[in-house]
């Protein structure tokens, strides 16, 4: 399966499905990667592992349509089959997510459908909840709302405070998202008429990897 990883900026998702790649733990091959932002440090770690990158950024766009338009053709001509948002902080097109609907897959550092949104961490320690993480779903046209496939789950400790929430999210992303994404490879995951099946069976809500 032939994937396109979107970011914006540092790239630990985009590194770990890399990594994922490359320890043959992936059965898809990322083939390239775009980015809104020209010196997000994402497309240093794309250029390390030889794939290859576009920067499309969205400024020079005149609207959010053309600018998705632009990230469309790019992954047209790479023949891409399944897209990946790793950090990717654009709000897309209805017209873009519809195009790549069933193939799109976004990862949120909240359990969904909490906190939708900026600002997770902080927000979790604002209400005093005993658990957070991160979602991994299928992108619809209402933000960080599609079908849910898999979240990680953590403990929130007395001491935590959002740096250290935010390292734990990531820690939890970075096994999450590979997982995903190869389920989506090998077809354990799929996808039809808006609903997410995992081993034929529809997903009625996400599972669920602790971390306590
Ligand atoms: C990740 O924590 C991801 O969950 C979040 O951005 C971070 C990107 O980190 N995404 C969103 O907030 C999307 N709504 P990375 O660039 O190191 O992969």
């Amino acid at each position: 399966m032939k994937i396109a990883v979107l970011v914006s900026g540092n790239g630990s998702n985009l590194q770990a499905l890399i990594d994922a790649q490359l320890a043959q733990h992936c059965s898809g091959t990322i083939v390239g990667v775009i980015s809104n932002k020209a010196d997000a440090f994402a497309l240093q770690r794309a250029k390390q592992a030889n794939i290859e990158t576009q920067v499309i950024e969205h400024k020079v766009y005149p609207t959010r349509e053309v600018f998705d338009d632009a990230m469309h053709q790019q992954l047209l001509e790479w023949e891409v089959e399944l897209v990946v948002l790793a950090g990717f902080m654009r709000i897309l097109s209805e017209k873009f997510v519809r195009a790549w609907e069933g193939k799109m897959i976004n990862i949120h550092p909240s359990l969904l459908p909490l906190y939708k949104g900026m600002h997770t961490h902080q927000r979790v320690l604002n209400t005093g909840d005993v658990f957070h993480g991160c979602t991994v779903h299928y992108v619809t046209a209402e933000l960080d709302a599609g079908p849910a496939l898999l979240q990680g789950v953590l403990q929130v400790h007395q001491h935590d405070n959002v740096e250290t929430l935010a390292k734990r999210v990531h820690e939890l992303e970075h096994v999450i998202y590979p997982q995903v994404v190869e389920w989506i490879c090998n077809q354990t995951i799929q996808h039809q008429a808006g609903q997410a099946f995992y081993k034929g069976q529809p997903l009625l809500k996400p599972l669920q990897l602790c971390q306590m």
